[in-house]
């Protein structure tokens, strides 16, 4: 059997976003996350200014989508939540489907509780380097169990 050089993480990062919130759907949305089996290692509930807002999103600073997902996501309080479990990352991109949700397969968080591609219910980290990142960028060491 050859070796598994490379492990995946067992954490990755989450919010949920202003649309989910305004929407009464932070209850059914954890529910789903405890249910496909991720526990809650770290959570907050807290609105982010534009200016926060523009620092986590910082990656997508030159996309034509930057001012819009900003303004967004600082339009309303949000959860932000670290998230464990194995392959966590690749996981919990599997259970909140495609970023457009016309495009999410059915079952999935986005395709349930999506408005558009900008208000699309949640975030999950891409790799485990920015779940790490995005991690410490809410939460300190003190806040995670
Ligand atoms: P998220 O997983 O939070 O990561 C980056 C976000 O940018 C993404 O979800 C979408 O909400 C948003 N986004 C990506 N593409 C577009 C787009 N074309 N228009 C508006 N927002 C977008």
């Amino acid at each position: 059997m050859p070796k598994i050089l490379k492990m995946s993480g067992n954490i990755t990062f989450t919010m949920l976003k202003p649309d989910a919130v305004e929407a009464n759907n932070i209850g059914p949305i954890l529910a789903m996350i405890n249910k496909a089996g991720f526990k809650i290692k770290a959570m907050k509930y807290l609105r982010l200014s534009r200016e926060q807002a523009g620092m986590f999103y910082e990656v997508h600073k030159e996309r034509p989508f930057y001012g819009e997902l900003t303004q967004y996501m600082s339009s309303g309080p949000i959860v932000a939540a670290i998230l464990e479990k194995n392959n966590a990352v690749s996981d919990f991109r599997k259970l909140i489907g495609a970023t457009d949700p016309s495009k999410a397969e059915e079952g999935t968080i986005r395709k349930m509780f999506a408005k558009s591609i900008a208000a699309n219910a949640v975030h999950g980290s891409d790799s485990d380097e920015n779940a790490s990142i995005e991690s410490s960028f809410f939460f300190s060491k003190l806040e995670q169990f």
